[in-house]
């Protein structure tokens, strides 16, 4: 797989290979008993590289969520290895903040007191998680809701809880599961729109699992398409529409050409209509 990244993806050239912070080296994942394993991921290897938006696609159970287990630390490769910044990746840590499909909140605690949650189990004194609380939550655009409880919010508003409280303890990584896969049309993509402005205005590294190609090309820099389970790398695709309309290209870009062009190819190869062409 790509030892590079594409051009127009990620920190500026020149690359070393070392300047990776995520690599997935042959990691194969086995669930069950030994004598009889049931076989999710094989051989999958990728780098991602600081600064990058990575989406991962792949048809349902190809083994999407059990990479990102790995990745957050959640779960450990049956063969292989996957590392960060070189280093094994042996357990769950702050600077990876991971957002699920379903928003794991207390549902009967205030807004506040979810996105607390970080700070206060860092021991922050309360005044400085106070302010970081404020902050946090203007940026997801949540303020004034500080004092509700979550089960009084809409499920984009509590998807945006969630990335807040990812958000406030300042991972160097993003790790997010389908986030928005329960969202209706219009939430989803202003959704979209505010983990496209984050990962911009913080130059956080973000690795997103969809089904959704759209979503793919409209927020990645690179789409990686994995086979049907068990699962393995068998498409790199670079993505520039993201980054286009960040620098001030108009909702056209959606509908240009080469994004219909993108789309159609990750189609193919996510539907099994093609063979991987890498
Ligand atoms: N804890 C587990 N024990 C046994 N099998 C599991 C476990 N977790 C996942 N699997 C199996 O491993 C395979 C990959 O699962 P995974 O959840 O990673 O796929 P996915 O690509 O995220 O699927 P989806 O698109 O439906 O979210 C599936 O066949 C699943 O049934
Ligand atoms: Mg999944």
């Amino acid at each position: 797989m790509t030892a590079k990244p594409p051009d127009g993806a990620g920190p500026p050239a020149p690359y070393e290979v070392s300047d990776e912070l995520i690599s997935v080296e042959s990691v194969s994942l086995a669930y069950g008993p030994r004598r009889r394993p049931s076989v999710a991921l094989e051989n999958v290897s990728f780098n991602v590289f600081p600064g990058e938006f990575v989406c991962l696609m792949g048809p349902s159970g190809c083994g999407k969520s059990s990479i990102l287990n790995v990745l957050a630390g959640f779960i450990r490769p049956t063969g292989g290895v996957a590392k960060l910044r070189g280093r094994p990746i042996v357990g769950v840590d702050r600077h990876r903040g991971v957002v699920f499909q379903k928003p794991a909140l207390f549902e009967w605690f205030s807004v506040a007191r979810n996105v607390a949650f970080g700070p206060r189990c860092l021991k922050t004194p309360k005044a400085e998680t106070d302010a970081l609380v404020a902050r946090y939550l203007k940026s997801v655009g949540l303020e004034g809701f500080a004092d509700h409880k979550v089960y009084e919010l809409s499920g984009g508003m509590k998807q945006r809880v969630a990335i807040a409280r990812s958000l406030i303890t300042n991972p160097e990584i993003l790790l997010m599961d389908e986030p928005f896969g329960a969202l209706d049309a219009l939430t989803r993509e202003r959704a979209q729109d505010l983990v496209r402005e984050i990962w911009w205005r913080t130059g956080k590294t973000i690795f997103f699992i969809t089904h959704d190609v759209d979503e793919a090309l409209k927020l990645a820099t690179r789409v990686l398409v994995m086979s049907e389970r068990p699962g393995t790398v068998i498409h790199d695709e670079p993505a520039g529409f993201s980054r286009a309309r960040l620098e001030g290209a108009d909702d056209r870009v959606w509908f240009s050409g080469d994004f219909h062009a993108a789309r159609h190819r990750l189609l193919a190869l996510v539907t099994g209509r093609e063979k991987n062409d890498t």
